[in-house]
């Protein structure tokens, strides 16, 4: 008799003792931020791949391309640089743009191959960099960023632009 209520109490002690280990696993897993985030963000891309490069890229690389380095007038060379504080302003407006459409170009749905995600990494980087030149008005650091996100914009076209007649 007073064996088996031995045994009854040391089965009740190691069922508390799970429900402890329990409680403490599944705070665990409240308190990991990874559990929380398991639900994707709930992003809509809205434009389509022609609009994003029109209206979003394009204008804002023409900012920099317009800002950076020099051009031959009648007058004689004239450098492009800003030389107020909007204008720096206006450039480094362009260049974070540039550097999150980058990102808008990593979403799901908008990759249009293997190499789409390095191209679009590249125009993040890129475009950082121009927005870190503007930031500390070094025109040549913004000349060669420029020159980068050129190299950017170019490498994707040759691969995913496909323009009617090229044959491809
Ligand atoms: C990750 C790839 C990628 C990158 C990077 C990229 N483009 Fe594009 N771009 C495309 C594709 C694909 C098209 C063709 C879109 C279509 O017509 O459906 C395109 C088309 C365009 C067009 C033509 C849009 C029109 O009106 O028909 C312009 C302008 C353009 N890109 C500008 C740029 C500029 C400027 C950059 C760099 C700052 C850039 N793109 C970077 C993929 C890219």
């Amino acid at each position: 008799m007073a064996l088996t209520r031995l045994k009854d109490r040391a089965n009740r002690h190691r069922q508390r003792r799970w429900s402890l280990l329990c409680l403490i696993l599944l705070l665990g897993a409240c308190d990991n931020p990874r559990g929380l985030q398991a639900t994707d963000p709930p992003y809509r891309p809205v434009a389509n791949p022609q609009q994003l490069m029109q209206w979003i890229l394009d204008p804002a690389a023409d900012v920099i391309w317009d800002s950076a380095g020099t051009i031959i007038t009648a007058e004689g060379r004239q450098e492009l640089a800003p030389t107020t504080s909007a204008g720096w302003e206006s450039v480094s407006a362009a260049a974070i743009t540039l550097s999150e459409a980058g990102n808008l170009l990593m979403l799901p749905g908008r990759s249009m191959g293997n190499d789409w995600q390095e191209y679009a990494q590249a125009l993040v980087s890129a475009g950082e960099q121009a927005f870190k030149a503007s930031e500390s008005r070094d025109a040549d650091g913004l000349f060669d960023a420029g020159g980068q996100i050129f190299q950017v914009c170019k490498a994707c076209h040759a691969q995913y632009w496909i323009r009617e007649g090229d044959g491809r």
